[in-house]
């Protein structure tokens, strides 16, 4: 059984969909969470709400994760509320549904920030925090398959995601030896509200039902949240700079 009591485990975006399920999962597992949010108070609050309930300690954080000030603000207030850091889930993400040939610099730049410079932004400043944690430290980055597959309408995301595992690896190579293990998730389609924006959603729904290889079981958030679970604990010390792919098998289908 994975017991994660007493340690205390940030999820970026966490007010909805796959981070929500993350920091949900993590509660139940004993941990004391950090949620962050940016725009959804409401919703940050009624899950506060939930992990109240659980017995757990609980603190909502708005910080915008593409802007380095708001993080060193979020890390500064961790230390001094939480007083320690032992798992940090890198979740949230931004990026409109587009072809690279119509994109913007703003476009590029607003995704980069938020997709792949917030993981620095957030090890940078959590880093000494994350070192006194007592066992080894846990970053959890969440990907998608547009890191390896040409995805229609989605190379600004499916980019930034490929950056966001190089990063990870290399975060991996100069945290080890300090006590802090650096993996990432790579997640299959879930309905969250960012997929209900998808302009071909129902088609792609409907090719997820073709190569999912689990019948009729198809993934949701808190599929996701499990394997992060599992990157968050001691069962997971020995995998470092690793992506695992928690999809029902879609992408290996042919
Ligand atoms: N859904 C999928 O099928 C799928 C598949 C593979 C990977 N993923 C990845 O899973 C993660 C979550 O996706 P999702 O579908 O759950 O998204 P979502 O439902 O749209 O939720 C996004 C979350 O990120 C927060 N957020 C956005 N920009 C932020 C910023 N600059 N600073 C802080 N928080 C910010 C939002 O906060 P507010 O509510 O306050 O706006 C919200 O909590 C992303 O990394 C995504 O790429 C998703």
């Amino acid at each position: 059984m994975i017991d994660l009591s007493g340690r205390v485990a940030l999820v970026t975006g966490s007010s909805r969909g796959i981070g929500r399920a993350c920091a949900f999962r993590l509660a139940q597992a004993g941990a004391d969470i950090v949620i962050n949010y940016v725009t959804s108070l409401a919703a940050a609050d009624e899950l506060a709400g939930e992990i109240q309930r659980l017995g757990r300690r609980v603190f909502v954080v708005k910080a915008d994760v593409s802007e380095r000030d708001d993080v060193e603000s979020m890390m500064a207030f961790i230390d001094e509320q939480a007083g320690r850091l032992d798992i940090l889930v890198s979740n949230a993400a931004t990026g409109g549904f587009r072809p690279l040939l119509a994109a913007t610099e703003r476009n590029f730049s607003t995704t980069m920030k938020t997709n792949v410079l917030a993981l620095i932004h957030l090890v940078q400043a959590g880093v000494r925090l994350l070192e006194r944690s007592p066992g080894r430290a846990k970053v959890v980055a969440i990907s998608s398959h547009g890191s390896h597959m040409a995805i229609p309408m989605y190379g600004i995301v499916g980019g930034s995601k490929a950056a966001l595992e190089s990063f990870s690896r290399h975060l991996a190579l100069e945290l080890g030896e300090r006590g802090i293990n650096v993996n990432v998730v790579k997640a299959g389609l879930v309905e969250t509200d960012s997929t209900s924006r998808i302009p071909y959603a129902d088609q792609l729904f409907a090719s997820r039902k073709l190569r999912s290889m689990t019948g009729d079981r198809f993934l949701t958030a808190e599929d996701v949240a499990d394997a992060v679970l599992f990157l968050s604990s001691p069962l997971s010390d020995m995998v470092q700079g690793e992506t695992l792919t928690i999809d029902g098998g879609a992408a290996v289908h042919a």
